[in-house]
Protein backbone atom coordinates (compact mmCIF):
# COMPACT_ATOMS: atom_id res chain seq x y z
CA UNK A 1 0.00 0.00 0.00
CA UNK A 2 1.31 3.49 -0.58
CA UNK A 3 0.43 7.05 0.04
CA UNK A 4 0.59 9.57 -2.42
CA UNK A 5 3.87 12.34 -2.27
CA UNK A 6 1.17 15.04 -1.29
CA UNK A 7 0.15 13.42 2.04
CA UNK A 8 3.76 12.33 2.85
CA UNK A 9 5.16 15.57 2.19
CA UNK A 10 2.67 17.27 4.28
CA UNK A 11 4.07 17.72 8.43
CA UNK A 12 2.20 18.17 11.57
CA UNK A 13 2.76 21.47 12.71
CA UNK A 14 5.31 22.10 15.79
CA UNK A 15 2.24 24.32 17.07
CA UNK A 16 0.12 20.64 17.78
CA UNK A 17 3.82 18.83 18.81
CA UNK A 18 4.00 21.37 21.60
CA UNK A 19 0.08 21.35 22.50
CA UNK A 20 0.06 17.36 22.13
CA UNK A 21 2.83 17.75 24.48
CA UNK A 22 1.62 19.70 26.97
CA UNK A 23 -1.06 16.84 27.66
CA UNK A 24 1.22 14.89 29.52
CA UNK A 25 2.01 17.27 32.23
CA UNK A 26 -0.51 17.91 34.55
CA UNK A 27 -0.49 21.29 36.18
CA UNK A 28 1.01 22.95 32.58
CA UNK A 29 -0.66 26.04 31.64
CA UNK A 30 -1.14 25.81 27.50
CA UNK A 31 -0.51 28.79 25.45
CA UNK A 32 0.43 27.13 22.48
CA UNK A 33 -2.83 27.29 20.48
CA UNK A 34 -4.64 30.05 19.00
CA UNK A 35 -7.83 29.10 20.87
CA UNK A 36 -9.82 31.11 23.26
CA UNK A 37 -10.63 29.93 26.29
CA UNK A 38 -13.69 32.24 26.20
CA UNK A 39 -17.03 30.99 25.29
CA UNK A 40 -18.96 33.30 22.50
CA UNK A 41 -22.29 35.21 24.00
CA UNK A 42 -25.23 33.50 25.49
CA UNK A 43 -27.14 34.67 22.23
CA UNK A 44 -24.73 32.68 19.96
CA UNK A 45 -24.60 30.00 22.38
CA UNK A 46 -28.69 29.65 22.59
CA UNK A 47 -29.10 30.18 18.60
CA UNK A 48 -27.10 26.89 18.07
CA UNK A 49 -28.79 25.18 20.29
CA UNK A 50 -32.09 26.52 19.06
CA UNK A 51 -31.17 25.24 16.15
CA UNK A 52 -30.40 21.68 17.17
CA UNK A 53 -33.73 21.44 19.09
CA UNK A 54 -35.63 22.83 16.26
CA UNK A 55 -34.22 20.21 13.98
CA UNK A 56 -32.78 23.33 11.48
CA UNK A 57 -29.90 20.29 10.89
CA UNK A 58 -29.93 19.73 7.69
CA UNK A 59 -27.90 20.55 4.21
CA UNK A 60 -27.81 24.09 3.59
CA UNK A 61 -26.88 25.43 0.12
CA UNK A 62 -23.70 24.85 -0.44
CA UNK A 63 -22.88 28.49 -0.37
CA UNK A 64 -23.88 28.56 2.90
CA UNK A 65 -27.83 30.14 4.56
CA UNK A 66 -29.03 32.66 2.71
CA UNK A 67 -29.77 34.55 5.87
CA UNK A 68 -26.21 34.35 7.02
CA UNK A 69 -24.73 35.24 3.48
CA UNK A 70 -27.35 38.53 4.01
CA UNK A 71 -26.04 39.13 7.45
CA UNK A 72 -22.58 39.25 6.35
CA UNK A 73 -22.84 41.19 3.54
CA UNK A 74 -24.62 43.86 5.65
CA UNK A 75 -21.52 43.57 8.31
CA UNK A 76 -19.13 44.24 5.63
CA UNK A 77 -20.81 47.16 4.09
CA UNK A 78 -20.98 48.52 7.65
CA UNK A 79 -17.90 47.77 8.53
CA UNK A 80 -15.76 47.94 5.36
CA UNK A 81 -18.17 50.03 3.30
CA UNK A 82 -17.88 47.99 0.17
CA UNK A 83 -20.75 46.32 -0.84
CA UNK A 84 -20.86 42.36 -1.82
CA UNK A 85 -23.69 40.48 -3.51
CA UNK A 86 -24.80 38.09 -1.06
CA UNK A 87 -26.14 35.55 -3.83
CA UNK A 88 -23.08 35.00 -5.49
CA UNK A 89 -20.02 36.88 -3.76
CA UNK A 90 -19.94 35.40 -0.56
CA UNK A 91 -19.54 31.56 0.38
CA UNK A 92 -19.76 29.92 4.11
CA UNK A 93 -17.15 27.53 4.54
CA UNK A 94 -15.77 25.01 7.17
CA UNK A 95 -14.05 28.22 9.41
CA UNK A 96 -11.18 30.08 7.35
CA UNK A 97 -9.40 27.76 7.09
CA UNK A 98 -11.32 25.98 4.52
CA UNK A 99 -12.14 29.07 2.97
CA UNK A 100 -8.45 29.49 2.81
CA UNK A 101 -7.92 25.76 1.38
CA UNK A 102 -11.10 25.93 -1.42
CA UNK A 103 -9.40 29.63 -2.68
CA UNK A 104 -5.94 27.76 -3.38
CA UNK A 105 -7.23 24.99 -4.70
CA UNK A 106 -9.54 27.10 -7.15
CA UNK A 107 -6.10 29.08 -8.48
CA UNK A 108 -3.27 26.82 -8.80
CA UNK A 109 -2.75 24.45 -11.40
CA UNK A 110 1.10 22.05 -10.57
CA UNK A 111 4.12 24.15 -9.86
CA UNK A 112 1.78 27.87 -9.94
CA UNK A 113 3.46 29.71 -7.27
CA UNK A 114 2.10 31.38 -4.12
CA UNK A 115 4.02 34.18 -2.30
CA UNK A 116 4.12 34.00 1.48
CA UNK A 117 5.25 36.68 4.07
CA UNK A 118 7.12 34.96 7.21
CA UNK A 119 6.85 34.80 9.42
CA UNK A 120 3.22 33.29 8.61
CA UNK A 121 0.47 31.06 9.87
CA UNK A 122 2.09 27.69 9.12
CA UNK A 123 -1.11 25.97 7.47
CA UNK A 124 -0.60 28.42 4.63
CA UNK A 125 2.94 26.49 3.41
CA UNK A 126 0.63 23.19 3.83
CA UNK A 127 -2.30 24.08 1.67
CA UNK A 128 -0.48 25.31 -0.89
CA UNK A 129 1.99 22.51 -1.34
CA UNK A 130 -1.08 20.38 -0.80
CA UNK A 131 -2.99 22.02 -4.09
CA UNK A 132 0.70 21.67 -5.96
CA UNK A 133 1.95 24.66 -5.69
CA UNK A 134 4.74 26.22 -4.62
CA UNK A 135 5.44 28.02 -1.87
CA UNK A 136 7.76 31.47 -2.37
CA UNK A 137 8.37 32.96 0.99
CA UNK A 138 9.64 36.52 1.99
CA UNK A 139 10.87 36.51 4.89
CA UNK A 140 11.03 39.80 7.13
CA UNK A 141 12.93 40.56 10.08
CA UNK A 142 12.17 42.04 14.13
CA UNK A 143 14.62 45.05 13.00
CA UNK A 144 12.00 46.28 10.26
CA UNK A 145 9.19 45.90 12.30
CA UNK A 146 8.30 42.49 10.62
CA UNK A 147 7.51 44.20 7.23
CA UNK A 148 8.16 43.61 3.80
CA UNK A 149 8.91 46.14 1.36
CA UNK A 150 7.93 47.06 -2.21
CA UNK A 151 11.31 45.78 -3.29
CA UNK A 152 10.81 42.20 -1.31
CA UNK A 153 7.47 41.62 -3.11
CA UNK A 154 8.74 42.83 -6.92
CA UNK A 155 11.25 40.42 -6.78
CA UNK A 156 9.65 37.59 -5.55
CA UNK A 157 7.14 37.32 -8.42
CA UNK A 158 7.96 35.13 -11.55
CA UNK A 159 5.90 34.33 -13.60
CA UNK A 160 4.44 31.50 -12.29
CA UNK A 161 3.30 33.35 -9.50
CA UNK A 162 -0.49 32.91 -9.24
CA UNK A 163 -1.40 34.73 -6.02
CA UNK A 164 -0.30 36.73 -2.69
CA UNK A 165 -1.52 35.64 0.69
CA UNK A 166 -1.48 38.82 3.27
CA UNK A 167 -2.64 38.05 7.11
CA UNK A 168 -3.03 41.47 9.13
CA UNK A 169 -3.48 41.97 11.86
CA UNK A 170 -0.67 38.98 11.09
CA UNK A 171 -0.33 35.96 13.27
CA UNK A 172 1.99 35.52 15.02
CA UNK A 173 3.60 39.05 15.02
CA UNK A 174 0.47 40.88 15.19
CA UNK A 175 1.72 43.51 12.79
CA UNK A 176 -0.90 45.48 11.08
CA UNK A 177 -0.56 46.00 7.33
CA UNK A 178 -1.16 50.05 6.97
CA UNK A 179 -2.52 52.33 4.11
CA UNK A 180 0.80 52.66 2.15
CA UNK A 181 1.83 48.79 1.85
CA UNK A 182 -1.59 47.93 1.10
CA UNK A 183 -1.50 50.90 -1.87
CA UNK A 184 1.60 48.98 -3.04
CA UNK A 185 0.16 45.39 -2.75
CA UNK A 186 -2.96 46.30 -4.82
CA UNK A 187 -0.94 47.88 -7.56
CA UNK A 188 1.82 45.31 -8.03
CA UNK A 189 -1.53 42.27 -7.96
CA UNK A 190 -3.56 44.91 -10.58
CA UNK A 191 -0.66 45.27 -12.32
CA UNK A 192 0.74 41.75 -12.34
CA UNK A 193 -3.16 39.77 -12.63
CA UNK A 194 -2.33 38.13 -8.97
CA UNK A 195 -4.84 37.16 -6.57
CA UNK A 196 -4.35 38.17 -3.19
CA UNK A 197 -5.65 36.09 -0.39
CA UNK A 198 -6.52 38.24 2.30
CA UNK A 199 -6.42 36.51 5.38
CA UNK A 200 -8.52 38.81 8.07
CA UNK A 201 -9.60 36.93 10.60
CA UNK A 202 -7.78 39.09 13.34
CA UNK A 203 -9.03 42.26 12.34
CA UNK A 204 -11.44 43.36 14.60
CA UNK A 205 -8.73 42.53 17.62
CA UNK A 206 -7.00 46.01 17.08
CA UNK A 207 -4.82 47.48 20.18
CA UNK A 208 -3.81 50.73 21.41
CA UNK A 209 -6.09 52.59 18.81
CA UNK A 210 -4.80 51.09 15.76
CA UNK A 211 -7.17 51.43 12.98
CA UNK A 212 -8.04 48.66 10.25
CA UNK A 213 -7.98 48.78 6.54
CA UNK A 214 -8.45 45.94 3.97
CA UNK A 215 -7.08 45.55 0.40
CA UNK A 216 -10.67 44.93 -0.73
CA UNK A 217 -11.30 48.71 -0.18
CA UNK A 218 -8.60 49.86 -2.90
CA UNK A 219 -9.17 50.30 -6.36
CA UNK A 220 -10.40 47.53 -9.05
CA UNK A 221 -9.29 44.83 -5.68
CA UNK A 222 -12.55 43.64 -5.53
CA UNK A 223 -11.81 41.49 -8.94
CA UNK A 224 -8.20 40.70 -7.39
CA UNK A 225 -9.06 39.95 -3.55
CA UNK A 226 -10.03 36.56 -2.10
CA UNK A 227 -11.19 38.05 1.63
CA UNK A 228 -11.00 35.51 4.07
CA UNK A 229 -12.58 35.83 7.20
CA UNK A 230 -13.96 33.78 10.14
CA UNK A 231 -16.35 33.46 13.23
CA UNK A 232 -13.52 32.03 15.64
CA UNK A 233 -11.19 34.12 17.11
CA UNK A 234 -14.07 37.36 16.68
CA UNK A 235 -17.02 35.49 18.50
CA UNK A 236 -14.86 33.01 19.94
CA UNK A 237 -16.35 30.32 18.07
CA UNK A 238 -13.09 27.82 16.95
CA UNK A 239 -15.05 24.50 17.42
CA UNK A 240 -18.44 25.72 15.77
CA UNK A 241 -16.25 25.31 12.53
CA UNK A 242 -17.25 28.12 10.66
CA UNK A 243 -16.23 31.10 8.42
CA UNK A 244 -16.61 32.60 4.80
CA UNK A 245 -14.97 33.84 1.61
CA UNK A 246 -16.30 36.79 -0.18
CA UNK A 247 -14.17 37.55 -3.65
CA UNK A 248 -15.57 38.13 -7.07
CA UNK A 249 -19.04 36.08 -8.33
CA UNK A 250 -16.78 33.88 -10.33
CA UNK A 251 -14.50 32.78 -7.52
CA UNK A 252 -17.45 31.92 -5.55
CA UNK A 253 -18.87 30.04 -8.14
CA UNK A 254 -15.92 27.96 -8.17
CA UNK A 255 -15.51 27.57 -4.52
CA UNK A 256 -18.98 26.84 -4.13
CA UNK A 257 -18.04 23.64 -6.46
CA UNK A 258 -15.42 22.79 -4.46
CA UNK A 259 -17.04 22.79 -1.22
CA UNK A 260 -19.95 20.71 -2.93
CA UNK A 261 -17.21 17.96 -2.98
CA UNK A 262 -15.60 18.49 0.07
CA UNK A 263 -17.62 19.16 3.19
CA UNK A 264 -20.90 20.28 1.12
CA UNK A 265 -21.76 23.14 3.18
CA UNK A 266 -20.50 24.62 6.83
CA UNK A 267 -22.75 22.92 9.88
CA UNK A 268 -26.20 24.09 10.07
CA UNK A 269 -25.98 24.91 13.97
CA UNK A 270 -23.12 26.53 13.77
CA UNK A 271 -24.44 28.90 10.38
CA UNK A 272 -27.55 29.55 13.20
CA UNK A 273 -24.76 31.06 15.52
CA UNK A 274 -23.11 32.89 13.33
CA UNK A 275 -26.53 34.48 11.86
CA UNK A 276 -26.89 35.41 15.72
CA UNK A 277 -23.67 37.21 16.06
CA UNK A 278 -23.27 38.50 12.50
CA UNK A 279 -26.76 39.97 12.68
CA UNK A 280 -25.98 43.26 14.63
CA UNK A 281 -22.23 42.86 14.35
CA UNK A 282 -22.21 43.34 17.76
CA UNK A 283 -21.62 40.24 19.99
CA UNK A 284 -18.19 40.31 20.13
CA UNK A 285 -17.06 43.01 22.88
CA UNK A 286 -16.46 40.83 25.45
CA UNK A 287 -14.00 39.00 23.31
CA UNK A 288 -12.41 42.11 22.45
CA UNK A 289 -12.04 43.48 25.78
CA UNK A 290 -10.78 40.46 26.87
CA UNK A 291 -8.19 40.34 24.93
CA UNK A 292 -7.51 44.11 25.41
CA UNK A 293 -6.32 43.45 28.75
CA UNK A 294 -4.59 40.19 28.43
CA UNK A 295 -2.54 42.42 25.94
CA UNK A 296 -2.07 45.39 27.74
CA UNK A 297 -0.65 42.75 30.90
CA UNK A 298 1.09 40.32 28.88
CA UNK A 299 3.19 43.02 26.55
CA UNK A 300 4.80 44.78 30.08
CA UNK A 301 5.16 40.85 31.75
CA UNK A 302 7.01 39.51 28.86
CA UNK A 303 9.45 42.33 28.43
CA UNK A 304 10.02 42.98 32.03
CA UNK A 305 11.18 39.67 32.34
CA UNK A 306 15.45 39.93 31.56
CA UNK A 307 16.75 38.31 28.68
CA UNK A 308 13.37 38.41 26.72
CA UNK A 309 12.01 41.06 24.45
CA UNK A 310 8.66 41.26 22.25
CA UNK A 311 7.91 44.19 20.18
CA UNK A 312 4.11 45.32 21.04
CA UNK A 313 1.69 43.72 18.67
CA UNK A 314 -0.95 45.75 17.20
CA UNK A 315 -3.37 43.14 16.72
CA UNK A 316 -4.40 39.24 17.46
CA UNK A 317 -3.37 37.53 20.44
CA UNK A 318 -0.17 36.70 20.26
CA UNK A 319 3.26 37.96 21.04
CA UNK A 320 6.45 36.62 19.32
CA UNK A 321 9.06 37.11 21.85
CA UNK A 322 12.81 37.26 21.43
CA UNK A 323 14.72 34.49 22.69
CA UNK A 324 18.42 35.41 21.39
CA UNK A 325 19.79 36.18 24.87
CA UNK A 326 19.58 32.84 25.69
CA UNK A 327 21.96 30.59 24.23
CA UNK A 328 19.15 27.92 23.57
CA UNK A 329 17.02 27.72 20.07
CA UNK A 330 13.15 27.80 20.03
CA UNK A 331 12.70 23.92 20.15
CA UNK A 332 15.43 23.46 23.06
CA UNK A 333 13.86 26.92 24.86
CA UNK A 334 10.43 25.55 24.24
CA UNK A 335 10.88 22.02 25.58
CA UNK A 336 13.18 23.16 28.45
CA UNK A 337 10.53 25.13 29.55
CA UNK A 338 7.66 23.04 29.65
CA UNK A 339 9.93 20.24 31.53
CA UNK A 340 11.41 22.66 34.16
CA UNK A 341 8.29 25.11 34.56
CA UNK A 342 5.19 23.00 32.82
CA UNK A 343 4.91 26.28 30.38
CA UNK A 344 3.83 25.52 26.98
CA UNK A 345 4.90 27.30 23.81
CA UNK A 346 5.49 27.57 20.72
CA UNK A 347 8.76 27.56 18.75
CA UNK A 348 10.01 30.18 16.20
CA UNK A 349 10.66 27.76 13.43
CA UNK A 350 6.82 26.28 13.50
CA UNK A 351 6.54 30.03 11.26
CA UNK A 352 9.51 30.30 9.00
CA UNK A 353 13.17 28.51 9.01
CA UNK A 354 14.72 31.38 10.15
CA UNK A 355 12.71 32.40 13.74
CA UNK A 356 15.21 30.21 15.60
CA UNK A 357 15.68 32.71 17.94
CA UNK A 358 11.14 33.75 18.87
CA UNK A 359 8.65 31.61 20.72
CA UNK A 360 5.06 32.88 20.19
CA UNK A 361 2.74 32.70 23.42
CA UNK A 362 -0.86 33.24 22.63
CA UNK A 363 -2.57 34.84 25.66
CA UNK A 364 -5.49 31.99 25.19
CA UNK A 365 -5.80 31.79 29.14
CA UNK A 366 -7.27 33.68 31.51
CA UNK A 367 -5.17 36.58 33.22
CA UNK A 368 -4.87 34.45 36.61
CA UNK A 369 -3.05 32.12 34.16
CA UNK A 370 -0.80 34.52 32.32
CA UNK A 371 0.22 35.79 35.96
CA UNK A 372 1.26 32.40 36.64
CA UNK A 373 3.18 31.90 33.90
CA UNK A 374 4.85 35.06 34.07
CA UNK A 375 6.11 34.00 37.14
CA UNK A 376 7.22 30.70 35.63
CA UNK A 377 8.81 31.94 32.66
CA UNK A 378 11.16 34.70 34.99
CA UNK A 379 12.26 31.64 37.42
CA UNK A 380 13.10 29.88 33.66
CA UNK A 381 15.15 32.38 32.83
CA UNK A 382 16.99 32.84 35.63
CA UNK A 383 17.93 29.38 35.76
CA UNK A 384 19.14 30.06 32.47
CA UNK A 385 22.07 32.10 34.00
C1 LIG B 1 -4.02 33.53 10.52
C2 LIG B 1 -5.11 32.52 10.65
N1 LIG B 1 -5.94 32.35 9.61
C3 LIG B 1 -6.94 31.46 9.65
C4 LIG B 1 -7.15 30.69 10.77
C5 LIG B 1 -8.26 29.70 10.69
O1 LIG B 1 -9.19 29.78 11.68
P1 LIG B 1 -10.59 29.03 11.57
O2 LIG B 1 -10.47 27.95 10.56
O3 LIG B 1 -10.87 28.52 12.94
O4 LIG B 1 -11.55 30.08 11.13
C6 LIG B 1 -6.30 30.82 11.88
C7 LIG B 1 -6.46 29.99 13.09
O5 LIG B 1 -5.63 29.92 13.96
C8 LIG B 1 -5.26 31.78 11.82
O6 LIG B 1 -4.42 31.99 12.85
Amino acid sequence: MKFAKRAQTIEHSLTRELFDKAKNYDNVIDLTLGDPDILPSEKIRKAACDAVIKGQTRYSANAGLPALREAICRCMKKEYQVSFEPNSEVIVTVGGMEALYLSLACILDEGDEVIIQAPYYVNYVQMVRMCGGVPVIINTAEESGFAFTEEQLKNAITDRTAAIIINSPCNPTGVVLGAEILDKIAEIARQNNLFVISDEVYRTLLYDGCRYESIITRPGMKDHTILIDSFSKRFAMTGYRVGYAAASADMVANMAKMQENVAACAPLPSQYAAIAAYNECVEDSFVYETFAKRHEYMVQAINSIEGLYCRRPEGAFYLFVNISSTSLDCVEFAYKLLEAEQVAVVPGIAYGSEYHNYIRIAYTQDLEQLKAAAARITRFMESLK
